[in-house]
């Protein structure tokens, strides 16, 4: 039996009936007979902590079960999810029962406390049996993502594949994730994605072990969820009239002339919520205020400062109306929006934005200078800080934290808000010092909506260079930080922005492989992330992409301008 801690395409060379094969291959020169099984089949992404490989294969018969120590509504999902991948391909029903024993040709599931991290899970595979421990059922169901990435690619197939053997190597595997907060944002106000686009995303998510998908639901070219008492955010609010032609920096702005809209109802948001949760990833719902709102002053153009009238955005960047932080009225409104919200999102975490909100019509406003007045605030900033912190208090009594972009800082943070860091990483750095939880999500390093190769030939992105390398680079632990301030930041979240991205099919090509790089630096430790091996892996889990369709870029990875 040949033992060894797995790193990297070094196994390849190590195991000698491997290298017995490579040289069989070179000396027949035949590509088509080259069994695929020879390649390096342990290719996980992210990497996990520790995988020892073992002789052997396990394969899945119509024997086979899937034994649960503790059935129930938690832990069924991870089962089902598993069951539901066997059949796929083969057609078997595999049935999830409850017992407290492994059978051989089976899979045995068991929650064990001993399993220290809430996510971590200790996975066995032998000719025999597969064995996986986790402390809770999201553990167990980030074994079976770990178990899929082993099987190979035709599992992704959702039609029966005739003569299919359904086999993962033997091993054993120790895993447990690097951060808390694993997540993921998409902007669909800019431009809309249809429900079963966002499943997809939901399932990338799902597929590298993160945890969180961040839904930007708001912005001022559109609103984009029901909200049963003030119907014109979707009548009117979740359409624009035209939008900009290329990124609006030109000197004469060209237009469309096609109206555009789209918006999800309750019922879509009940479904999607319901398939991210048989998916273990909790959404973050984000209604933007006080800034980015003009959509929905559009249809309510009371709670403005001005009162009025407005348009839906047409073209992109940062409008000078926004929410009046003096009038009641709009405290009111934005308190019966966000019961909406979160009645129909059970995670503990709400995404006020709070970004790029200009302050010139508070500035002129009688009703906000009267506020700034009667609170003894200092300016425009504290008057921010007033607003954010009063919406803060009323989440709390919702059982909900607060999340905002990291101007929330300015003018003093809400007491118990947690800052998402995308200008950089100051703010983030800022939060921790003050004791405050940070989600890193910098610009220069996350935002997939920046060019990932050179930019000629490319689709219309955003400025700037951000290879997959560049991504995977990124630390979201400042070195500047002590050991008690690097506690506070819970992880990191890539972010799609979707001005220029205004269809299902560019979504993909801008996200994939970036987010997976993401995923792995959420997951994997600092120590044990290696681009080359993470490179080496990709082009195997690749194969995987394919057969699930996604539309992921295919062009350089490197950061070729660093060597320049
Ligand atoms: C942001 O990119 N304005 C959060
Ligand atoms: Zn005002």
């Amino acid at each position: 039996m040949t033992t060894r801690v797995y790193h990297g395409r070094q196994k390849i060379v190590k195991d000698k009936s491997i290298l017995f094969l490579i040289i069989l291959f070179l000396i027949t020169g035949c590509h088509s007979d080259f069994p695929s099984k020879n390649k390096n089949t342990y290719a996980i992404i992210p990497e996990p902590l520790s995988l020892v490989q073992k002789d052997g294969s396990f394969t899945f018969s119509e024997k086979s079960k899937i034994i649960v120590s503790e059935l129930n509504s938690e832990t069924k999902p991870a089962a089902d999810f598993l069951a539901q991948l066997i059949k796929n391909p083969t057609g078997l029903n595999i049935s999830v029962e409850q017992g407290k024993k492994g059978k051989s040709g089976s899979v045995f599931m068991s929650l064990d406390p001993s399993i220290e991290n809430v996510e971590g899970y200790a996975l066995e595979i032998t000719p025999k049996i597969i064995t996986v421990r986790a402390n809770t059922a999201i553990g167990l169901f980030y074994a079976v993502q770990t178990l899929r990435q082993l099987l190979p690619v035709e599992v992704e197939n959702e039609k029966i594949v005739e003569g299919i053997k359904l086999s993962v190597p033997a091993c054993e595997i120790k895993d447990e994730p690097q951060f808390k907060y694993r997540g993921m944002h998409l902007d669909v106000g800019r431009h809309f994605f249809p429900v079963a686009s966002i499943k997809r995303y939901i399932d990338m998510i799902a597929l590298h072990k993160m945890n969180t998908f961040h839904w930007h639901l708001t912005e001022d070219q559109g609103w984009r969820i029901e909200i049963k008492k003030y119907p014109k955010l979707t009548t009117i609010g979740a359409v624009r009239k035209e939008t900009i032609v290329g990124t609006g920096s030109e000197e004469r702005l060209v237009f469309d002339g096609k109206p555009y809209g789209g918006f999800y109802t309750q019922e879509e948001v009940k479904d999607i919520v319901a398939y991210a949760k048989s998916r273990f990833v909790t959404i973050i719902p984000e209604i933007e205020m006080p800034g980015h709102s003009l959509a929905a002053l559009t249809a309510y153009p009371e709670f403005s400062c001005t009162g009025g009238p407005f348009e839906v955005g047409t073209k992109w960047g940062v409008f000078p109306d926004v929410y009046c932080a003096g009038k009641e009225a709009t405290f009111k409104f934005i308190e019966d929006v966000l019961t909406e919200v979160i009645d129909l999102f059970p995670g503990t975490y709400f995404h006020i934005g709070g970004d790029e909100c200009p302050k010139d019509r508070w500035q002129k406003c009688p009703d906000c200078q009267k506020r700034i007045k009667n609170e003894g605030l200092k300016d425009e900033k504290e008057l921010q800080s007033y607003f954010i912190s009063r919406i803060e208090r009323f989440l709390i009594s919702k059982n909900r934290k607060l999340i905002g972009w990291d101007e929330i800082l300015e003018g003093g943070l809400a007491p118990e808000a947690t800052v998402m860091s995308w200008r950089g990483t100051e703010g983030g750095i800022e939060a921790a010092r003050q004791k405050h939880h940070v989600i890193m999500s910098p610009y220069n390093d996350v935002y997939l909506y920046i060019y990932q190769c050179e930019p000629e030939g490319e689709p219309l992105a955003a400025g700037g260079y951000l290879p997959l390398e560049k991504v995977y680079a990124f630390n979201p632990v400042p070195s500047v930080l002590n050991e008690a301030e690097q506690k506070y930041i819970l992880g990191l979240e890539g972010c799609l922005w979707s001005e220029f991205v205004d269809n299902p099919d560019l979504l993909e090509y801008m996200v994939y492989p970036r987010m997976f790089a993401i995923a792995e630096t959420g997951w994997t430790r600092a120590s044990k992330k290696d681009f080359n091996s993470y490179l080496s892996r990709l082009d195997i889990v690749k194969e995987r992409y394919d057969a699930i369709g996604i539309n992921y870029f295919k062009g350089e990875y490197r950061n070729t301008r660093a060597i320049k």
